[in-house]
């Protein structure tokens, strides 16, 4: 039986090109260590300098603008403690919805930074005017306040407002970081429209290899101290570069931009039939966040809850080849949803089960048809 995949949230299957180039890269003899002086090194260094300049003009950033890491998770916890360790951070506001490689970092800091969490309603819209209220009522000199918003997020697909955040931000000299983990490679990004200091990627997001990401740090606004240790040129990472990831980060991320239309509108298609098939079929369905409202959520998310209490329902489809998430990806195996117990009122948390499907560019109106048909099958049981 074909496994019906509805995890795109957590990963991506790898387009067959980049496997190509991944593998032509691997066979070639003249790739070595990209920080060696001599000609092996120069000639893989060009690899790397090629796919920064790549992101750069697609993203329509400086060219030394984009460092590569791991992962989104390395990427947000330099961003948040290369900001504290080289500003005079002495506020940090962000919210509880934000992925737990924000909110763990900031844990770190707890003690000596004081930390602001902004409100948001059942659906998990933040609460803009009180974080205007905060940054006027703290600013007391440039750049005191970190804010830390992301993009989209990752459970309950929520665009958030960050042009909006980031005007803000610019208008009370603060700093801006955006986790744009669920963003960047699904929307059309330009920077020139955004104004942010720091931003995440992550390629596995997006068709692209696992164990590779970039992080955009605007102009002006580097990291002088390095959080690790030495620093190597314009990085602030100093250990040898995952070639390999960083050229298929790039391709990954190009490809999108080509793509992307026809790519979203086909994604966009599958979401809308899901909602109509899941409306017709399984009776009292809700959706959580604003994942249901296809103008304020992301395109590829959608977070349902049903009036059922089953903590195995999961388990269940995956039993019978069937693939979704509870919770955020990273951490389903372990926790429940952080998010949804803090959006939703607690009898409503409890006396219901919510799984989020997110959808890609390899699903086929097929998968959502015996998805909805399985559920409703389980829930009947
Ligand atoms: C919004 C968001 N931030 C951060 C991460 C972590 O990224 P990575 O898996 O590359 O560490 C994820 C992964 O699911 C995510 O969705």
């Amino acid at each position: 039986m074909r496994r019906i995949y509805l995890d795109n949230a957590s990963n991506t299957k790898m387009r067959k090109i980049i496997i190509k180039i991944y593998k032509n890269l691997l066979y070639d003899k003249n790739i070595s260590n990209p920080s060696s002086f001599h000609f092996l090194g120069r000639y893989s260094k060009y690899y790397i300098e090629k796919s920064r300049e790549g992101i750069s003009n697609l993203i329509k950033c400086k060219f030394s603008e984009i460092i590569f890491t791991s992962s989104g998770t390395e990427g947000n916890y330099i961003i948040i403690s290369g900001a504290i360790k080289n500003y005079k951070i002495k506020y940090i506001i962000t919210s509880r919805l934000e992925h737990l490689s924000v909110l763990n970092t900031l844990e770190l800091f707890k003690e000596k930074i004081k930390i602001f969490y902004i409100d948001n309603d059942e659906f998990g819209n933040l609460n803009l005017n009180q974080l205007e209220l905060i940054l006027k009522n703290k600013t007391n000199y440039k750049y005191n306040i970190l804010v830390s918003i992301m993009a989209i997020n990752n459970e309950i697909g929520n665009i958030n407002n960050i042009e909006l955040i980031g005007l803000l931000c610019k208008k009370y000299y603060s700093l801006f970081h955006s986790d744009f983990i669920q963003y960047i490679g699904h929307y059309n990004v330009n920077m020139k429209k955004i104004y942010c200091h720091y931003f995440t990627a992550s390629a596995h997001k997006f068709y692209g290899p696992l164990g590779i990401g970039f992080i955009y740090i605007k102009k002006g606004f580097e990291f002088k101290k390095s959080i690790n240790i030495g620093i190597l040129r314009n990085k602030i990472i100093s250990d040898t570069d995952n070639l390999y990831g960083i050229v298929c980060v790039y391709y990954a991320l190009k490809i999108f931009y080509k793509k992307y239309k026809k790519e979203k509108n086909k994604i966009l298609k599958l979401k809308k039939y899901a909602i109509k098939l899941l409306n017709n079929k399984v009776k009292n369905i809700k959706y959580n966040g604003l994942s249901g409202d296809i103008n304020r959520s992301s395109y590829n998310i959608l977070n349902i809850r049903l009036p059922v209490k089953d903590d195995l329902l999961h388990v269940k489809l995956d039993l019978i080849n069937i693939i979704v998430s509870i919770g955020s990806s990273c951490y389903s195996n372990k926790n429940k949803s952080y998010v949804l117990k803090y959006i939703l009122r607690r009898n409503i948390y409890k006396n219901t089960t919510s799984l989020r499907i997110s959808l890609g560019i390899y699903n086929k109106r097929k998968d959502i048809y015996i998805f909805v048909n399985k559920l409703k099958k389980l829930l009947l049981w």
